[in-house]
């Protein structure tokens, strides 16, 4: 195997670099495949280095076409340029002095969609993590902070829009055909937050007044013709906004806020200081088109990026490592927002439920690292869900231990201290110890040891001295390059509940330090008694997921109902739910494997459907309590020699009986929960269309025939509804002729829409049994399918892959053989897209023998490859370690 690079880098091994960069002066001749760039810039020496030292700047596919330092020639002896560096020697001692570089870059040709590429007619960069490399030879790392001058010259006719960041200096045409805009942008920021955009688009306008007056122009472009679906991605812009300023006192700081939508795009969105580029997926929707899911998702994508603006942009990371700094930061930044813009509750479940469907499984695996990794190969593997989302919970947890106010002080702190700086998360975390006066040392931890710490809880009540005991354990398991592993400092919210649904008013407790509900758990073991208890109390534990561990706590069916009715804390509930399914879930695979009969403890059928029928909760959240662990929920809970099979015709039948069980009540609620008048994605509306779906899907499992998902289908005004019918006749009836008519129907109908065309190949990649891999196969050939479209490639491969457990993983190995030579085709044209989709083979080992053996040598097969890029390789020699 041959691959781009391998060299690892490390932490410990971070320098601030020899030269300072003063000022950049970008120019861009754009074309389709000869683009020029000149970049001057201007350098001094840093204080101390060497007068021989020379300048060391990065390059990546680049041909060179002109340097010069101070405008003179630079004599070949004094420069070398190798494959990704430009090394120039003999350079002034103290003085200030400019490089010019020309560089000649093909855009069209760019299919790796970082750095400058083409999509649909237009020019757009794409510089997060190391792309602007791919423009010019620049030191291209974040701790490298200057302020910007753009001109772009471009042909006016078929590129009217010329755009990049900071405030308009002007614009004109040039006589020749070709018009320039020239931008600046005042805030000193590092080179991956630099962006391009040309090309003819449409515009979305509005304005946004700050709190201190400043007025802001705001505009998001999309395609011509697309304006109308983008109008809630603008009011999710000034919602931001204004969040923003209220909770954090965040303003913004520029005359003008630009988003692009673009249709190829290998993330959600980037945070390019004033110019967001946005994946199309997350600024698009209306009602014929979007389901609730996308216009929450639009709206807490819009906040994230925005928010990147203060924590990210104005603050930024020193170096990779710390890419949590900002990633973990601004997600914590999005949840808040849409908690508040929403259900908190139901927010928190959603977060819950992704984070142990995502980040758990990768914490457990292969690819397991810590929060703020010490060494990587490729950065762009980074971008993983322990970096983001649980990251986002260390910073919650921040809040958790400190308390509101405290949390609010040490934000205010690390705003006004490294505001315009390049930091450590060891300076994000002094800014919280500095505040409370707490030694965050232990709680760092969090940041360094990868992997789910596991408690062990056990209580005991004494009815004589009315106390309880709790007894707390924690481990945690050894992830690769980390075998043992110190305690850490874990918050556990807590309640004690009493028989009549009330709290139980503690006295006093001993051997843990509290602060209101949460406990603090820092020894490896420790005992907690609480007293002036006068009954036997249910004991609530880690409620609303305040820590994220994996609890092991022996709870009895009786217990675990009894939170689930009466918790003050509505995500404890759901937890509780949740808690009664698994052990049912557990059971019905291995009763599945059997071939014995499924059977489903009476105790999880009436505590559902107790919450299906108790008006007093929110629809979203009962639609929530009758969401059932997923297969790969199961999967985990099971640990290891799992069987897809099984567990999904377990999963089946403890649908069936919950549905027999519960038909009344289901029925009731398709008629109660119909939502009339004009569609509005408001959480409410979304939250009755969520359970009124949830109780037809029961339903069909109940009739077990597609009548009823057919006449849902032909009535759906909206595509929650539709594509919720849809996903039921495809997945329940595969081979039914309803089925089929439907498809047909939704493809006809929406064929010139490629992000609806996504959601019709998402249906059918995921719907289970051995037969899917020849589906997916089959509509790869399909027209409407394009390889070299990201959106495309994860909406069919990508979701096979990580969302059809039985289908992908197929007993015969064919479903991996399969991933293995897509992953080589697609890693030629985009290395990025194919390392990410390879991470759905995480959990391989997990696997019964024989399916992890088909998987072991499918991963082979990927190394054999003649020549893997740097993203796939780092990859897949990990997963195979
Ligand atoms: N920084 C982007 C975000 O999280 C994600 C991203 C990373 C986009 C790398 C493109 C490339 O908001
Ligand atoms: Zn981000």
């Amino acid at each position: 195997m041959r691959t781009d690079t391998g060299e690892i880098i490390h932490l410990e091994d971070y320098r601030p670099t020899d030269f300072v960069l003063e000022r950049v002066d970008l120019t861009f001749e754009l074309d389709p495949t000869e683009t020029k760039v000149e970049a001057r810039l201007i350098f001094h020496r840093r204080e101390g280095v060497s007068a021989d030292a020379p300048l060391v700047l990065d390059g990546d596919e680049l041909t060179m076409t002109g340097l010069l330092l101070d405008q003179e020639e630079i004599a070949a002896a004094n420069y070398d340029a190798a494959e990704h560096t430009l090394t120039i020697r003999h350079l002034p001692a103290a003085a200030p002095f400019e490089i010019t570089i020309t560089t000649q870059i093909n855009p069209e040709a760019n299919t790796t969609l970082m750095g400058l590429y083409r999509t649909s007619n237009v020019y757009c960069t794409q510089c997060e993590a190391e792309g602007f490399r791919r423009i010019t030879y620049f030191p291209d790392r974040p701790d490298v902070l200057a302020v910007y001058t753009v001109n772009i010259i471009a042909d006016k006719a078929s590129t009217p829009l010329l755009l990049s960041n900071g405030n308009y200096l002007g614009g004109a045409g040039m006589g020749d055909g070709r018009h320039f805009a020239a931008w600046f942008d005042p805030h000193p920021k590092p080179s991956y937050l630099f962006a391009l955009v040309a090309g003819d688009l449409g515009v979305v306008e509005d304005t946004f007044t700050t709190l201190s007056g400043r007025e802001v122009a705001l505009k998001i472009y999309v395609e011509h013709g697309k304006e109308p679906r983008a109008t809630y991605a603008m009011d999710a812009l000034k919602r931001s906004m204004s969040w923003d300023e209220e909770r954090f006192g965040r303003e913004y700081d520029l005359d003008i806020f630009m988003i692009v939508a673009v249709s190829d795009f290998n993330m959600g969105a980037m945070e390019n200081k004033g110019l967001n580029v946005f994946n199309d997926k997350y600024v698009l929707a209306d009602p014929e088109t979007a389901t609730d899911a996308d216009y929450a998702n639009i709206e807490a994508i819009i906040a994230h990026e925005y928010f990147h603006n203060w924590t990210g942009n104005r603050i930024t990371c020193r170096d990779w490592f710390q890419l949590c700094l900002k990633e973990g930061l601004t997600v914590y930044r999005d949840h808040e927002f849409s908690a508040d813009q929403r259900s908190r509750t139901v927010k928190r479940i959603a977060e819950v439920r992704h984070l142990k469907a995502e980040q758990f499984p990768e914490d457990a695996g292969p690819l397991a690292h810590p929060v703020r990794p010490t060494k990587f190969r490729e950065i762009n593997n980074f971008y993983t869900t322990t970096v983001y989302e649980k990251g986002s919970e260390v910073t919650r947890m921040i809040a958790t231990v400190l308390g509101a106010d405290l949390f609010k002080k040490g934000m205010d702190l690390y705003f006004e201290r490294h505001d315009g700086q390049a930091v450590t998360i060891e300076d994000f975390v002094a800014c919280f110890a500095e505040v409370s006066k707490r030694d965050l040392t232990q709680f760092s931890l969090w940041y360094h040891q990868a992997g789910t710490p596991l408690v062990s809880a056990s209580t005991a009540y004494d009815a004589a001295r009315q106390t309880l005991t709790l007894s707390l354990e924690q481990m945690v398991p050894p992830t690769p390059g980390q075998s043992s592993k110190e305690p850490m400092h874990i918050p556990l919210r807590i309640g004690l509940l009493l028989e009549d649904g009330t709290e139980a008013q503690v006295t006093s407790v001993s051997g843990a330090e509290m602060t209101g509900d949460v406990l603090h758990l820092v020894e490896r073991k420790q005992t907690v008694v609480f007293a002036g208890i006068t009954s036997r109390p249910v004991l609530s534990l880690n409620r609303g997921f305040s820590a994220p561990i994996n609890l092991h706590f022996e709870q009895t069916p009786a217990d675990r109902a009894h939170i689930a009715r009466y918790e003050s804390d509505l995500f404890a509930r759901w937890q509780a739910l949740n808690d009664l399914a698994l052990p049912n879930l557990v059971a019905a695979a291995a009763s599945a494997k059997a071939g014995k009969p499924v059977h489903c403890d009476a105790s999880l059928i009436d505590a559902l459907l107790a919450a299906a029928a108790d008006g007093d909760l929110e629809p979203a959240f009962r639609a929530q309590a009758l969401s059932l662990p997923s297969e790969a929920d199961i999967a985990r809970e099971i640990g290891g020699n799992n069987d897809p099979d099984a567990i999904h015709a377990g999963r089946q039948q403890i649908m069936s009986a919950i549905a027999k069980a519960g038909q009344t009540i289901f029925e009731k609620l398709t008629d109660e929960m119909v939502v009339s008048g004009p569609f509005s994605p408001d959480a409410a509306s979304a939250g009755r269309r969520a359970l009124r779906n949830t109780a037809l899907s029961y339903l069909v499992y109940a009739e077990n025939q597609p009548a009823r998902a057919v006449d849902a289908f032909n009535a759906a005004n909206n595509m929650t509804d539709l594509s919720q019918a849809l996903t039921i006749l495809a997945h329940r009836f595969p081979e039914s002729a309803e089925a089929a008519q439907a498809l047909a129907t939704f493809k006809a109908r929406f064929a010139d829409n490629a992000l609806v065309i996504d959601k019709w190949f998402t249906i059918q990649a995921t719907i289970p049994g051995a037969a899917a891999l020849n589906r997916v196969t089959a509509l790869m050939a399909d027209p409407l399918f394009n390889g070299s479209n990201p959106n495309r490639v994860r909406a069919l491969v990508g979701t096979f892959a990580f969302s059809n457990p039985t289908g992908f993983n197929r007993a015969d190995g064919e479903g991996y053989r399969f991933l293995a030579r897509q992953i080589l085709d697609i890693d030629t044209r985009n290395p990025q897209l194919a390392a990410r989709i390879l991470t759905s083979m995480r959990s391989w080992r997990s696997l019964e023998d024989v399916r992890a053996g088909h998987a072991r040598n499918a991963l082979r097969d990927i190394t054999a490859g003649k020549k893997l890029s740097a993203d796939v390789s780092d990859i897949v020699e990990r997963m195979l370690k």
